[in-house]
């Protein structure tokens, strides 16, 4: 069978393509450690449950250097709002909502997930350089969306 020459080219091209973001994919997962969020657990929301507990945030810290918060969304607050840990501390958050589909997203991180009801969300980062890290709600969440936010400040020098 006759291929024309152009043809042929771009069938090569495309494939070529196909093997190489194929080999990205692989590089990144195997080579980097790159990783989707993952989905750590499930929870009954407290809205579905027909509560809303005051306080369901918390920062533990687990060794020095090393915290665990419990991040509460709803509608329109962070709980915890405020997240103090100092310079170089490695910090996994597991991330809930207790009505609906909330964003949390820490700038100047590479911290970014969905807050979604029933489910928990999970991501570990270390914080080695001081300062102030606001976090937002990335998720359109109503009519006080805009003010959701709160911050993490990493301690130091
Ligand atoms: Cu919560 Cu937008």
């Amino acid at each position: 069978m006759h291929t024309h020459p152009l043809e042929r080219f771009w069938i090569y091209l495309s494939a070529g393509l196909l093997v190489v973001f194929a080999f990205a994919v692989a590089f990144s997962s195997l080579v980097l450690g790159i990783e989707i969020p993952g989905i750590e657990d499930q929870a009954v929301p407290a809205a579905a449950a027909g509560e809303y507990p005051p306080n369901q945030g918390w920062i533990r810290e687990l060794a020095p250097g090393r915290y665990e918060v419990n991040m509460m969304t709803r509608v329109w607050t962070f709980d915890p709002g405020e997240i103090r840990v100092p310079r170089g501390s490695t910090v996994t958050f597991y991330l809930h909502s207790a009505d609906l589909l909330h964003g949390f997203r820490i700038q100047g991180t590479t911290v970014s997930l969905m807050a979604i009801p029933g489910q928990v969300g999970k991501v570990t980062y270390t914080f080695t350089t001081p300062g102030e890290y606001p976090f937002v709600c990335h998720e359109y969440c109503g009519v006080g969306h805009h003010l959701m936010s709160g911050r993490v400040i990493v301690e130091g020098n």
